[in-house]
């Protein structure tokens, strides 16, 4: 479907029959990690749709929005074959038509990590689209993956901030074999370069081994990360322990704390994150 009226017919039929609804907000170029929102969100609710909008108010000037992969039939037959009811791949215009003129912007958890690396646009542009879906399509749960964990927290602060009436379900990261975090930007890898992107897990891995209690020290963890980082030639964009709540910065462990990175490989920039457990 194309119109945001066409979406909003097929939901309110559904609701008509009692339909709990679930919404896969994604911008495409689907992979394992996008199928498992759709499968967890076919699991939970009675009607699910799928929205494919490449976003483009959350690129900033100098990122590949023009490279972005887009592959639309592949993903139809994708999102289908995982329990996808309607998929919803608006225009640009159908979604900012002319005049539009409106930036929401969440205070609080968007200041560090990637609103600060991509610029305060990145944010805005997310929150803003992922509001005109919630009011498009007014679902009782959205699925968000966890590999975007600033993404998470920000979309949970707009809901609660603006009494937005939907059930924020964050999912697992899906993994390569090798541990390597699926994102649509993995083709951008040449072979050497996606031998070398499997670092950032094993960073994680290696500053997880450190973590003794709750005292360990966020500087020994991200020693311990920064050194496989090294070893494959990665020099992170940002490396950072702080707080899965608001992304505070923390010095120690605590009881649990959010290591997030970020790095160029290539041309591709990959971010992953883990929550380190006080064992
Ligand atoms: O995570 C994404 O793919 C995008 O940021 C989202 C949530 C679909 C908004 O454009």
């Amino acid at each position: 479907m194309r119109s945001i009226a066409d979406v909003r017919a097929a939901v309110a039929e559904a609701r008509s029959r009692d339909a709990a609804i679930g919404l896969v907000p994604t911008m495409g170029a689907l992979h394992e990690g996008h199928l498992s929102l759709i499968r967890r969100a076919r699991a939970d609710t009675d009607f699910v749709v799928v929205s494919l909008f490449v976003n483009p108010t959350q690129f900033a000037a100098n990122e590949d929005l023009g490279a972005y992969p887009r592959s639309e039939e592949r993903d139809a037959a994708l999102a289908a074959g995982a329990g996808a009811d309607v998929l919803f791949a608006p225009s640009v215009e159908e979604i900012y038509p002319s005049g539009f003129a409106t930036t929401i912007h969440v205070g609080g958890v968007t200041e560090v990590l990637d609103g600060e690396h991509r610029g305060p646009a990145h944010f805005d542009g997310v929150a803003t689209v992922v509001a005109k879906l919630f009011q498009i399509v007014a679902p009782d749960s959205a699925y968000f993956g966890q590999k975007d964990a600033q993404q998470v927290l920000v979309i949970r602060r707009l809901v609660r901030d603006l009494d937005i009436p939907v059930r924020i379900v964050a999912c697992p990261t899906v993994r390569e074999p090798d541990g390597l975090a699926m994102s649509s930007r993995n083709v951008y890898l040449d072979p050497d370069e996606r031998r070398r992107a499997t670092a950032l897990n094993r960073a994680l891995d290696a500053a997880q081994a450190v973590v003794t209690g709750p005292q360990t020290s966020a500087a020994s963890v991200l020693d311990a990360a920064r050194r496989v980082l090294a070893d494959a030639a990665i020099d992170p964009e940002y490396l950072e322990l702080r707080s899965p709540h608001d992304l505070a910065e923390v010095h120690s462990i605590g009881d649990g704390a959010l290591l997030a990175v970020a790095a160029r490989v290539g041309r591709a920039r990959l971010i992953d994150n883990r929550i380190m457990e006080a064992q």
